[in-house]
């Protein structure tokens, strides 16, 4: 069963509460929030306040995509805003174990994610203990980017390595999704589907979300 993460980036900043309303009335399973610091990626998004405050409007799953250096910093501060689901870069940092049971100590679930020219192959150690896997199909940092096939690589070679492990484990793919391209991502293993744009960038929102879960 494929589920729906709309990325709240793309959204309405001033009406957000209804935004997400309306995906999840729709069915969209989890809300994608992007945390970006400007330093692992060149611009500032929103931070830990600001799910505080949209957790007590929704509760749907929310997925937290940390895209900031030295995430083990700022795991406590999402965790008890609201997070899920915490997924940080592998890029970002060299204590990933460490991270990782952070984020399960405050008994949500752990996410990593690999930008498009890091090889998947390095996430393979860390499958025991995951519970989703992240490949970017866009350089991070900015909503509204063109898909990158050159990260298929990546979603196949996850895909092998969760099938392998026998675990239950979302495979998400982020970055310039959308209706033409979400049959492909599903071929290769994708079952979580990241879309800013092509969600909240629709003239009919609640229709492309229910669009994408055909
Ligand atoms: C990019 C973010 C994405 C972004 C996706 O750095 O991680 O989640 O919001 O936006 P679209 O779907 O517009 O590419
Ligand atoms: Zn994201």
């Amino acid at each position: 069963m494929i589920k729906i993460a709309p990325s709240l980036l793309a959204a309405d900043f001033s009406r957000l509460g209804e935004e997400i309303k309306n995906v999840h009335e729709n069915g969209a399973q989890y809300l994608h929030l992007d945390v970006m610091d400007g330093m692992f990626v060149p611009n500032i998004s929103l931070g830990p306040n600001m799910i505080g405050s949209l957790r007590k409007v929704s509760d749907i799953v929310f997925d937290v995509h940390l895209m900031i250096m030295d995430p083990i910093r700022y795991i406590e501060a999402f965790a008890k805003n609201g997070a899920d689901i915490i997924t940080f870069h592998y890029e970002a940092c060299d204590n990933h174990k460490e991270v990782i049971d952070k984020i399960h100590s405050f008994g949500i679930r752990a996410g990593m994610s690999v930008k498009p020219h890091t090889d998947a192959a390095v996430l393979k150690p860390f499958i025991p203990d995951l519970d989703l896997c992240l490949v970017m199909t866009v350089e991070p940092g900015f909503g509204g980017q063109k898909f990158m096939p050159e990260a298929m690589p990546n979603l196949e070679k996850l895909n092998g390595y969760i099938q392998e492990s026998g675990r239950k484990i979302d495979l998400e793919v982020d970055g310039g999704i959308n209706l033409e391209n979400a049959a492909i991502v599903k071929e290769k293993g994708a079952n979580v589907l990241v879309a800013g744009s092509a969600v909240f960038g629709a003239k009919d929102v609640a229709a492309t979300v229910r669009e994408f879960l055909k």
